[in-house]
């Protein structure tokens, strides 16, 4: 199943050099992150300081891994690159699509039921191209890299935003989108600005009800939201040291919440002792060998303010557990004053659940100390106020604690223990006990709290804190509860406390699993044949697109996007979700948030050829059955957002041929290009002004398409007027052969042909 230990020796063995290499060219010590960055270059030599926060840099990750929701598209795109094997060590999770409702069982039945075409393929393509599956109910993504594939000092990307959780075990572990990981699977380099760096020094040692968890609720209080936008967090301090590793690694994941580019640890004894208790001791041997290749130098963490752009300390002594929320990650209260704030804001103070689970705190280490609270609660005949449930964060991680007993004391507290699995935290979750949209507080130990994530319910107030608080406060039944002053009355009558809780790192008899879930994938999968149902709903395999061609004439206005035009307004998540895997039917969600500048309405736009208004993807569907290119154009930073490559998708599949705006978001842009349609901004942005709502678009010199060279485009309006106007570009040769190849993938395609 497990990690190629000969490609992390590769890793080790190049790391001396290149860091030692790099320390020159950089001119001073080095931090941890740029340790692990300078020894990633795609062309594995640093000649250069890279200015952070500025220059965009080549880099070749080990690894990569995928969950179920995301995986569809990005293996779908995988297969048009003509690769028999995919590039790099890469691994699919099944843990987004499973709902949680009666318990562990029946729901990965029904989920099995539902959606076995999607487990299917992902299970069939991944045994094609040398892909390690991971089934449904072998546990959540980040828990199963953690404690299979994530080593110090590697670098990785993940479909996925919490990928950051591997910095927990001091990798570099970045969340991306879809169409980078295609390209890092079929071989080529992934790009990144190189990022900012932002050091928190950590002091003495977590004690009573404080856990790790609590550290970075209130690096998210401090940092708020967008804090970390652009940068690497990198925890170091004797206090980081006095941290178990996947303490670390729920400090990470939390990175997400606060816009990281992600978040990282120094090796540590840690780490050694979870690499040994997770089967892994040649890892730790070979980590050892290399140990201050894998931490910051000496002189960063004596003198942080001279290396890091930004530094943060917190002292672990006296810092307060804490409950973020309500809807937001960053809205840090320490418990003890959540009452007050409460009655301010009209937030229910009575808690109906307490979940237990997630990626972020589903360890073995978070059951226990939860379970120490839930076991008090049964000892000291104490019923619990608030529903109950857990998701464990991995097989391996449930099989253990039953043997262990603590499952049977959350059994106890009629707590639910649902599959290893999301559940819960990515709104998979039945909930039976509300019949509308009632107002109402769950408390989680889960990262997000939007509104409506958990249960899709807007007025379920979510907060978030850590497995034992999220026990204590869900016994208690109550939000202003503050298990370390207040008491509780038992079913005797009597007045009880909760002691602290008490945790067990890692499991005193080492963990147990009969059957993890892994599917090793054939060493030669060329005979194995993935098939897709063509009648199915959320599955379509892809054809190559074809070139747009140097000629484009009459192209239509399909609309113009009208002030922000995020990734959510081009391609909408929610609902849509569903069809992540089929690019005709989610396509039918393309701009149909964006407002159209004519009218100021959504999804509302005028179709030249009828003269009617329609839906977006309705008129982009006749200009394209009329064999009519169509232009969209947009205002600034059109496709912020997310690196969703279904937004560069569904307009070129609707035929779409360029995107005319005043500025991008670059990873949009970049998801432009790969899809081989034209990503332009005018030179003069008043010329957005011009654009009318009957315009025709005629590229005048797109034949001499070349890097730094200015395409002029006329506009004829509806009463024959036109006007000329330039837009600049920043298509290199390579993306300019994309362009000509009508996508990236079809280039790479052609090559491997
Ligand atoms: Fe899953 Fe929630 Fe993590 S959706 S990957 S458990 S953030």
């Amino acid at each position: 199943m497990a990690f190629d230990i000969e490609m992390i020796k590769n890793v080790y063995s190049k790391m001396a050099e290149r860091v030692d290499k790099a320390r020159k060219v950089v001119g001073k010590p080095l931090t941890l992150s740029e340790k692990i960055l300078y020894a990633h270059l795609w062309d594995g030599n640093p000649e250069k300081a890279f200015v952070r926060g500025k220059d965009y840099v080549d880099f070749a990750p080990d690894r990569i891994a995928c969950q179920d929701a995301t995986a569809q598209m990005a293996l779908l795109q995988f297969m048009q690159a003509g690769k028999a094997k995919v590039a790099v060590p890469t691994t699919v999770h099944c843990d987004h699509l499973i709902q949680a409702k009666q318990g562990a069982a029946p729901d990965l039945k029904r989920a099995n039921e539902t959606s076995n075409e999607v487990f299917d393929f992902l299970a069939s393509v991944s045994n094609k191209y040398g892909i390690g599956f991971w089934k449904p109910g072998a546990g959540i993504i980040h828990q199963v890299v953690l404690e299979n594939y994530a080593f110090p000092g590697g670098m990785m990307i993940g479909t996925d935003s919490h990928t950051v959780n591997a910095g927990g075990l001091g990798m570099v572990a970045i969340g991306v989108g879809g169409a980078d990981a295609v390209d890092v699977m079929a071989g080529m380099p992934w790009e990144l600005k190189f990022p900012k760096l932002i050091g928190v020094k950590l002091t003495g040692s977590l004690n009573g009800w404080t856990s790790a968890k609590d550290v970075i609720l209130k690096v998210a209080g401090i940092l708020t939201v967008k804090g970390g936008t652009g940068a690497i967090v990198e925890y170091f301090g004797p206090g980081a040291k006095n941290l178990s590793c996947t303490g670390k690694g729920t400090i990470c994941n939390m990175g997400a919440e606060i816009g990281a580019t992600t978040s990282t640890f120094g090796y540590d004894d840690s780490m050694e002792r979870y690499l040994r208790a997770t089967d892994r001791s040649d890892i730790a041997d070979a980590a050892n060998e290399i140990r201050e290749y894998l931490t910051g130098d000496n002189e960063v963490y004596s003198n942080p303010e001279s290396y890091f752009d930004q530094v943060i300390e917190i002292d672990l002594d006296t810092l307060r557990p804490h409950l973020n929320g309500p809807f937001t990650p960053d809205l840090a209260t320490p418990v003890g004053e959540l009452g007050k704030k409460a009655k301010e804001n009209d937030w229910p103070i009575k808690v109906d659940w307490g979940l237990i689970g997630s990626c972020t705190n589903s360890s073995y280490e978070d059951l226990t100390r939860a379970a120490s609270i839930a076991k008090q609660a049964v000892d000291k005949k104490i019923k619990s106020r608030a529903d109950f449930g857990i998701n464990p964060g991995s097989e391996q991680i449930r099989y253990t604690a039953e043997r262990d007993g603590i499952l049977k004391i959350f059994e106890d507290l009629d707590a639910t223990i649902f599959t290893n699995a999301c559940g819960p935290c990515i709104g998979q979750w039945d909930r039976s006990d509300l019949k509308g949209e009632e107002k109402n507080t769950i408390v989680h130990s889960f990262n997000r709290n939007f509104s409506k994530r958990a249960d899709g319910n807007p007025n379920t107030h979510a907060f978030v804190g850590s497995p034992e608080m999220v026990a204590a406060i869900a016994i208690s039944g109550r939000l202003d509860f503050d298990p370390m002053h207040d008491t509780l009355i038992n079913e005797d009558g009597e007045e009880v406390k909760l002691d602290e809780p008490q945790g067990i790192e890692l499991p005193p008899q080492g963990f147990e699993v009969e059957d993890a879930g892994y599917v090793e994938p054939l060493e030669d999968g060329s005979g194995v044949t993935v098939t897709v149902n063509p009648k199915s709903e959320r599955l379509q395999l892809l054809t190559p697109f074809e070139p747009i061609g140097d000629e484009i004439k009459g192209a239509k206005l399909l609309i113009k996007a009208f002030g922000k035009c995020t990734t959510d307004h081009i391609s909408m998540a929610g609902p849509w979700l569903r069809f992540r895997g089929h690019l005709d039917n989610i396509s039918n969600n393309c701009l149909i948030g964006a407002v159209n500048a004519f009218g100021k309405k959504t999804n509302f736009v005028k179709n030249q050829l009828s003269g009617e208004y329609e839906g977006v993807p309705d008129t982009a569907r006749a200009y394209k059955a009329a064999g009519v290119k169509s232009v969209v154009v947009g205002d600034h930073n059109y496709g912020e957002g997310s690196s969703r490559e279904h937004a560069a998708m569904e307009p070129r599949h609707l035929g779409v041929a360029a995107v005319i705006v005043k500025s991008f978001a670059r990873i949009h842009e970049t998801n432009l290009k790969k899809q081989g349609l034209l990503g332009l901004t005018f030179v003069n942005e008043n010329d957005y002004d011009l654009i009318q709502e009957d315009d025709t678009f005629n590229f005048l010199d797109l034949n001499e398409f070349a890097p730094d060279k200015p395409l002029t485009i006329e506009l004829v309006h509806a009463d024959g007027s036109k006007d000329e106007i330039k837009v600049n570009h920043t298509y290199n040769d390579a993306q300019i052969a994309w362009y000509k190849a009508g996508s990236a993938l079809n280039l790479i395609a052609a090559e491997n042909a």
